[in-house]
This record gives C-alpha cells, structure tokens and sequence, in this order.
C-alpha cells in the first residue's frame, strides 16, 4: 500500500514542468510541420526567387515564379513564423537575411540545408516500412526506400564535402595530398550519387577515381553527375559491394558515412585492406558521436539517432551479419571493426560537430 502511494505521488505531473515541456513540443511540433515547407520551397524554388528578388510581396513573388499569390502569401507566413524568412512589417515585405539565403538558397554554400530536408521526407514517407523491421528484425535495405533518401542524401552531404573533404579532410592525412596531386588510384566505397567522388576528382586531376556502391540506382546518378561536372575520365563508377568490389593496389580508399550502414563492416574493412597497397591510406568519414549514450543526447545526437533509427540500423540489419552499429557507433566501436579486419594504425585525423574523421593503415 505504501509504495501504490510513493508511486503514485513520483507520478505527479508538476504543472511548471508540464507547461515547460509542452511549449518545447508546440516548438517541435511546428519545426516538424515547417520541414514539409522547406521541401516545398526548395522544390517550386521559391527560396531562389526570394533570394533574387530581394525584399518582396506575395503577389511579386508569384508573378516572378508563376505560382499561385494565395498559397505563397500563406507560405511566406508560415516561414516568417518560423524565423527561416525575415517580415518586415513596416514595409509589408518578405526577404531573406545573408544567413538564411546561405541555408536555404545557396545550393554551393558550406551550410545549404534545404536539400537535406529531402531526407527528413523519407523518414515520413517510409514510417510503414520500418514498422514492419520493428516488427520482424529483418531490416529495411537502403535500396527499399523513397528515392527521396538518395537525392537528400547527397544534398545533405555534400555541402560539408564542398567545405572541408579537400580543404581540411585531406591534408589532415599523412603524405596524402601529395599522393593526390602527384597522381594517385582512388577507390571511394559506397559512395552513393558520387558527391565526394566527383569533388576529388576535380580537386586531383592527376588522379584516378573509383566509386563503388551497392545500389545500382545511385551508381547510374553518380555517372551522370561525373559526366555533368567533365571528370567522367577519371571518376568511374561500378555496382558493387564494399566487401567484394574489385581492382586492387589502392593508395587512398575512403568511405563517408557509409560503414555504419553495413551489415559485415568487418569484411568490409578487411576487403579494404586486401584492395590497399601496403602504404596506403583509408579515409573513414562516420557521423560525429561521443562513445557514451549519454554524452550523445544533444540536437546532433537527436538528429543522428533519428536518421539511424528510420535509416541506418534497419539497413545493417537487412544485410549478411547485420552488425547495425548506428550512426552514433563512435570512435571505441569502430576501432574495434578496424581492428578486427587487421589494421594496426588507426587515429582520429581530424572532426567537425557533423563528422569523425579517421585515418586508417595497415
Ligand atoms: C548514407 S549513404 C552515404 C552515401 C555517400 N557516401 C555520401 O556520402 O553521400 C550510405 C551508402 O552506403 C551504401 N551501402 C550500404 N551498404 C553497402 C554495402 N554493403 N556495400 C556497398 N555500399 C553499401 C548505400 O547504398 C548508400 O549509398
């Protein structure tokens, strides 16, 4: 009876927190509802039309994009709310601030995210599908999702490629860069619509580039982008698995954000290690995580765990040995893949709040 009652009272929502707590979920409520908005104006273009237009109303911004005043009007408000658009009330007009046109308008900048927001889609689009991997434990493949995922992949990678694979990634390597320039063969594994594949291939002309990814789909994009950007001659992409893709006396391979998505990472890392030449070099790139749960539960965790709950662990799962690391597996766990493959040399080269970033040898 004693313990009902101290049950009971621990039970008792304090009305303080609860009013906390609930102006937290309307917040998260609203941000979740504004993701949709985002992928709306990425995809009409209306980010790119406000940039261009400077401060604007709703009636110019539908003459500039030929869409409709009405549901831009009610658009414009939704992104005021929001803070991703700025309202000047006085004048009655709507504008990107630099700092918003960088994220939502900028396809090059170092900080575009509205293409990322595709990704956030595909959680949506996909819910059913990884209720039934909850449901049997057999995973979801990468391959089985809303093509929304690969597209909003690449867009939510590569701006972090474009700001730090050559510029920092690499000349934190020992002796790589100079590998590079002087001319080296490359193999980029599971390397999805190539993004990091291409910008090597345009920053090392010298070099020979090989992507490889599983998902035949994906390999067909990275063609065509390869083509698109002129290094076709020297990025080439193959269908195949990272434990089995072919060629071998390798002076860089690299994987980016990829290795957790593995089922058998090991024979993985062991088949990277049979590719390489004894003095070469892999680029791990893996999502940025502390090793401990709890040191993860901040907004990058939130977000990685999220993406690994909808995407990466069912992927892993859906592969031979499933070994479903997650994207918050952390520098402990990963050494231990790497070493289990026989690596002997592995350190952290360098991180951003987004990325761990390691160099692995022999
Ligand atoms: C999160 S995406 C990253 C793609 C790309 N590296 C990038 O940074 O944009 C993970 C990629 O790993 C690929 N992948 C998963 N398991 C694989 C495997 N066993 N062998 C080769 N590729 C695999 C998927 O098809 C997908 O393209």
């Amino acid at each position: 009876m004693a313990s009902e009652t101290l049950d009971r009272s621990a039970a008792a929502p304090d009305p303080d927190k609860l009013n906390a707590f609930m102006g937290k979920m309307v917040g998260d409520m609203g941000a979740a509802m504004s993701a949709a908005l985002v992928v709306l104006g990425d995809h009409l273009g209306l980010y790119k039309a406000l940039a261009e237009q400077g401060p604007t109303t709703s009636i110019d911004l539908a003459e500039a994009t030929g869409l409709n005043e009405r549901l831009i009007r009610e658009w414009l408000a939704a992104q005021a709310a929001a803070e991703y658009v700025t309202y000047d009330a006085a004048a009655g007009r709507f504008s990107l601030s630099p700092e918003q046109a960088l994220v939502f308008a900028d396809e090059e900048s170092p900080v575009f995210l509205a293409g990322g927001f595709e990704l956030l889609q595909a959680a949506f689009r996909d819910e059913p599908k990884v209720a039934k991997a909850f449901r049997s434990g057999l995973g979801l493949g990468w391959h089985e999702h809303d093509v929304c995922l690969f597209r909003g992949t690449e867009r939510f990678f590569r701006p972090g490629y474009n700001a730090n694979l050559v510029a920092n990634w690499i000349p934190a390597l020992q002796g790589v860069q100079a590998r590079l320039e002087a001319g080296a063969k490359v193999a980029d594994i599971g390397c999805g619509h190539g993004a990091s594949t291409i910008l090597m291939a345009q920053a090392y002309p010298n070099s020979r580039f090989h992507g490889f990814d599983y998902h035949a789909p994906s390999i067909e994009r990275a063609r065509e982008a390869a083509a698109a950007a002129g290094v076709a001659d020297r990025a080439q992409f193959e269908t195949a698995s990272a434990q089995a893709y072919p060629g071998e006396g390798f002076d860089l391979a690299c994987i980016f954000d990829a290795l957790h998505d593995m089922g058998d990472p090991v024979s993985a890392a062991a088949h990277i290690r049979g590719s390489l030449k004894p003095d070469g070099t892999w680029l791990l790139v893996e999502p940025f995580a502390h090793d401990d749960l709890a040191d993860n539960l901040n907004p990058i965790g939130r977000m990685f765990y999220s993406a690994s709950t909808m995407i990466c662990t069912p992927a892993s799962q859906s592969q031979e040995v499933g070994l479903a690391l997650g994207a918050q597996a952390g520098e402990a766990r990963l050494r231990k893949v790497i070493e289990a493959a026989g690596f002997t040399r592995f350190r952290r080269a360098t991180e951003t709040p987004f990325n761990l970033v390691f160099e692995v040898r022999p």
